[in-house]
């Protein structure tokens, strides 16, 4: 059988069936971008959405989570990291609400995995490395969702073409790439690979739904030269895919006293943002420091949140940092989620029929 009818099970992979989703398309988290409307639209178009937990206020996590229940039906996801002062809040809510996945990259310990497997909720890491991958799975993943070094946001240093293969052979769990995906090719090509699916950031920040202001969503559509979309240490100190503009560049060629002053000014608004007591930022840092983090580094950790909050949510992408995927210099649009999902699934189905009919053309040849 090789009629186009019969594509749509090929593309309802054992992701679809574990995250209860119609394609196997995941929207990941993106601080202040990944909100209630965009996840629940995402899910709504047949899609798994994320809502970024991390840049969240504690005061309103759970409405915003009632917000997707009160928007969509189906199942989503929330994002965090240990590291943010309500880390146990999002644990609690997620099993409280029952949400079907969480991600993170530095991730829970294994007793708190443990609590979410038994109560029914996906761990879905993102790694960048095979190492990682091995890792997460030890500790209780379920789901691996493997990052190449064009994605967007913090990244590492292989690209998804590389990492993908070494932890499809590494790991038993399904695995979902992610990084340099916008389209059908990407899907159809993603699945030839082995993996159960794609997810994306950067193209789901370049959608109707997304919150980010025009002149913001302007530098990701001007942004056309892959090579300046690059990953750089200096907002906190680890490699972090971002656009060029002027202020990352300001921000790299300054001193040390200029980096201080950056840092500790972030450290403050994001103090007030959270709520974060003194106490637990000293904590913070003492474990950051003993995982073996610079201190310039760990008094840059609150660099990332409000430096994306000025372009992100403020529109003020010049006085702020754009991370984005390399993938931004292939994209020139900014349709509605389903329109997107719809045409991502359109295509990909094409792909898989010409190549099935391909192969078809040359067996009867033989
Ligand atoms: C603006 C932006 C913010 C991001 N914020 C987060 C975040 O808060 N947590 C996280 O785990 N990943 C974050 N990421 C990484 C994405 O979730 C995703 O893994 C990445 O964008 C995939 O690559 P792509 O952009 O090529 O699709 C962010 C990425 C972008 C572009």
């Amino acid at each position: 059988m090789n009629s186009i009818s019969s594509l749509p099970s090929i593309l309802h992979t054992v992701l679809c069936e574990r995250l209860g989703c119609r394609y196997p398309i995941v929207q990941t988290a993106m601080g202040w971008v990944a909100d209630a409307k965009l996840v629940a639209a995402t899910s709504n178009a047949g899609g798994f959405g994320f809502l970024a937990a991390a840049t969240i206020q504690a005061d309103v996590l759970e409405a915003e989570i009632l917000k997707v229940r009160s928007l969509t039906d189906r199942p989503f996801g929330i994002n965090f990291h240990m590291f943010q002062p309500n880390a146990q809040q999002v644990i609690d809510l997620t099993i409280k609400h029952r949400l079907r996945a969480v991600s993170y990259g530095r991730g829970p310990d294994a007793k708190t995995i443990g609590r979410f497997k038994q109560a029914g909720v996906l761990c879905m890491p993102t790694v960048g490395a095979l190492k990682h991958a091995q890792k997460a799975v030890e500790l209780g993943a379920d789901i691996i969702t493997v990052q190449g070094a064009e994605g967007g946001g913090h990244t590492g240093s292989v690209p998804t073409t590389l990492l993908l293969p070494q932890v499809l052979d590494a790991v038993k769990v399904p695995v979902v790439a992610a990084g340099g995906f916008y389209n059908g090719r990407g899907l159809a090509g993603a699945l030839a690979f082995g993996a159960s699916g794609i997810a994306m950031g950067t193209r789901f920040l370049m959608t109707a739904e997304s919150p980010v202001p025009r002149a913001t969503l302007q530098k990701y559509l001007d942004a056309k030269d892959p090579a300046k979309i690059r990953a750089s240490t200096a907002v906190d100190g680890m490699p972090q895919r971002m656009i060029d503009n002027p202020y990352l560049l300001r921000l790299e060629s300054g001193g040390l006293l200029h980096r201080l002053f950056v840092a500790l000014n972030s450290a403050w608004q994001w103090r007030a943002h959270t709520g974060m007591s003194i106490a637990h930022m000293l904590r913070t840092a003492i474990t950051a420091l003993g995982e073996g983090d610079s201190a310039i580094q760990t008094m840059m950790a609150a660099n990332a949140p409000v430096l994306i909050q000025r372009a992100m949510v403020e529109g003020r992408p010049d006085e702020g940092v754009l991370p984005s995927g390399q993938v931004a210099s292939n994209i020139d649009s900014l349709p509605s989620v389903a329109e997107l999902i719809a045409a991502i699934v359109g295509e990909a189905e094409a792909r898989l029929a010409a190549l099935t009919a391909q192969t078809n053309k040359t067996e009867a040849a033989a």
